[in-house]
């Protein structure tokens, strides 16, 4: 009797619809969902903020959500725990790292720190809990300039973990600064010849570059900034065409905020897919539901250790 048992293929099982789930679990627990801007753009859509390292950080300081859930990587996770040591703070994958964090070990860094015992000690916030408790203050891309412009002339400077933000950060203010080596391994796959390609290619765009990059591609920019400046400046400036060398996930929110105008995501060496951050992509939908669904994985951090790392943020948020 054909049709009286209808095939496996005919009744294809329907995708679950994660948004509807993620949203009525956000009632439910009265959470907030922040998401930087190299999430996937499905995820960038259904959060209640997205932003750069800095405003999501101040989010998560002011917010009165009883749950923080935080797209993006563990270091963001982890600031958002040290400022909120009573809420639940979730992420949706724990092995969502960052190669600045990951390239700053605590041992190595203490030694480093402890050879130079009269420097004061600035750290981006890429880096683990535990070498934010080994710093004197904090900084992401947006506020670095400004942290180190606050710092009395007198006084020698350790910057950790990136190489190419301190190196930027040195020629803008003239400070000199004791550096750590560390490097992001997307900003690194951009280099200076994809550049000058694709300039050839658009060349009535403007280069948008982050910090992170390295000076032989920050020299063909037109504009250096954090993902929130760099989408800042896209919308201000009258031009049509722009060249973006950082993460491609920050083109979602320039596309949506200027339809008529065109970006071009700078392309790893060799065209390979390197523009996309492998641990900020960990993250996805179905693993942002189940996390909340099931209030695991969670941030857990020791009290000792949050409240020494505390410190150097409070700092940075004054600074700022
Ligand atoms: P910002 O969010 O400060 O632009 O930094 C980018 C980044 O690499 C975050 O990991
Ligand atoms: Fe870290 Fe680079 Fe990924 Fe940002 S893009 S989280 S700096 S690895």
């Amino acid at each position: 009797m054909p049709g009286a048992f209808p095939s496996k293929e005919s009744t294809p099982t329907p995708l679950p619809d994660y948004e509807a789930g993620i949203a009525r679990l956000k009632r439910e627990m009265n959470a907030v969902i922040l998401a930087h801007y190299y999430q996937d753009s499905e995820i960038q859509d259904l959060a209640d903020f997205v932003g750069d390292s800095l405003q999501l950080s101040q989010q998560a300081a002011k917010t009165d959500a009883d749950v923080i859930v935080f797209c993006g990587v563990l270091f963001m996770a982890e600031t958002a725990k040290i400022l909120n040591p009573g809420k639940l703070v979730l992420l949706p994958d724990m092995k969502a790292g960052c190669s600045l964090a990951d390239g700053c070990p605590a041992p190595l860094f203490r030694a480093f720190r402890e050879r130079y015992p009269d420097h004061i000690v600035i750290s981006y916030i890429n880096c683990s809990a535990e070498i934010k408790a080994l710093s004197d203050i904090i900084c992401t891309s947006s506020n670095a300039e400004k942290i180190v412009r606050q710092i009395p002339a007198d006084k020698p400077i350790l910057f950790a973990p990136d190489r190419h933000l301190g190196a930027y950060i040195q020629k803008k203010t003239g400070r000199q600064m004791r550096l750590w080596q560390g490097s992001c391994l997307v900003h690194e796959t951009f280099t200076e010849r994809s550049i000058i390609e694709l300039r050839q290619k658009y060349p009535r765009a403007m280069v948008l570059a982050h910090p992170e990059c390295s000076e032989a591609v920050l020299r063909h920019a037109d504009y250096i900034g954090s993902t929130a400046g760099i989408l800042h400046f896209a919308e201000q400036n009258a031009a049509t065409e722009f060249i973006v060398a950082t993460e491609a996930g920050i083109l979602h929110q320039m596309q949506k905020a200027c339809p008529a105008k065109t970006f071009i995501a700078a392309p790893g060496e060799g065209g390979c897919a390197c523009n996309l951050c492998p641990h900020m992509r960990l993250n996805t939908l179905e693993k942002l539901y189940h996390d909340m669904k099931t209030r695991q994985p969670a941030i857990e951090l020791d009290e000792p250790l949050r409240q020494a790392a505390l410190q150097p943020i409070q700092r940075m948020l004054a600074m700022s």
